[in-house]
């Protein structure tokens, strides 16, 4: 009776876990809800932060505020304010991904922009502990708009 009992609730734990994959399996990421143009520029822009990270990893390694100091500034400057990027474009971004993708954006940003300073400043140890918190907002992200996103691999 008790192996029955255990057989037939292995079943249902199966089916309920393989039917809740697949039910994910067929809703698309939200950022593939975008148009092609600006998902274009959003991968543009992941790219670049993508390289960015990479190089910070590295400076910070060596010790090189300056040129910490130097791709903070370029992750800070993209995207938003890019030319090519309308008041559409970001109306779509909006649209589709919502306010908090949008306040999400901004805090990273933010976070360029305080690594930027402490950079300025020369103090690494800082430097180094909001770098971590940068690579965490990245990760938490993407596991709300894009799970399938690397971050510096
Ligand atoms: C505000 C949200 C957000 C933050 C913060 C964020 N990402 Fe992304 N990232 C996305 C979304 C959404 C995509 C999916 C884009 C697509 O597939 O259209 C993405 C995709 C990517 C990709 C894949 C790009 C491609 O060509 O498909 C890389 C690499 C990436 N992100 C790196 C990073 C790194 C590194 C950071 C932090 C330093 C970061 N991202 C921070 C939202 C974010």
């Amino acid at each position: 009776m008790t192996s029955k009992l255990t057989v037939l609730l292995v079943l249902v734990a199966g089916s309920a876990a393989w039917g809740a994959s697949g039910i994910a399996a067929l809703q698309p990421a939200p950022a593939e809800e975008l148009t092609d143009k600006v998902r274009g520029f959003l991968k543009k822009e992941m790219r670049l932060l993508a390289d960015g990270g990479r190089v910070i990893e590295q400076a910070l390694e060596a010790n090189d505020s300056k040129a910490v100091a130097e791709v903070a500034a370029k992750m800070r400057e993209t995207f938003v304010h890019k030319d090519e990027v309308t008041t559409l474009d970001l109306r779509v971004l909006q649209a589709v991904l919502g306010e908090d993708f949008v306040a999400r954006d901004k805090a990273f940003h933010d976070l360029a922009r305080k690594l930027e300073l402490m950079a300025k400043n020369g103090d690494i140890t800082r430097q180094r502990a909001l770098f971590g918190q940068m690579l965490e907002a990245c990760a938490v992200c993407h596991k709300a708009y894009a799970p399938d996103a690397p971050v510096l691999e």
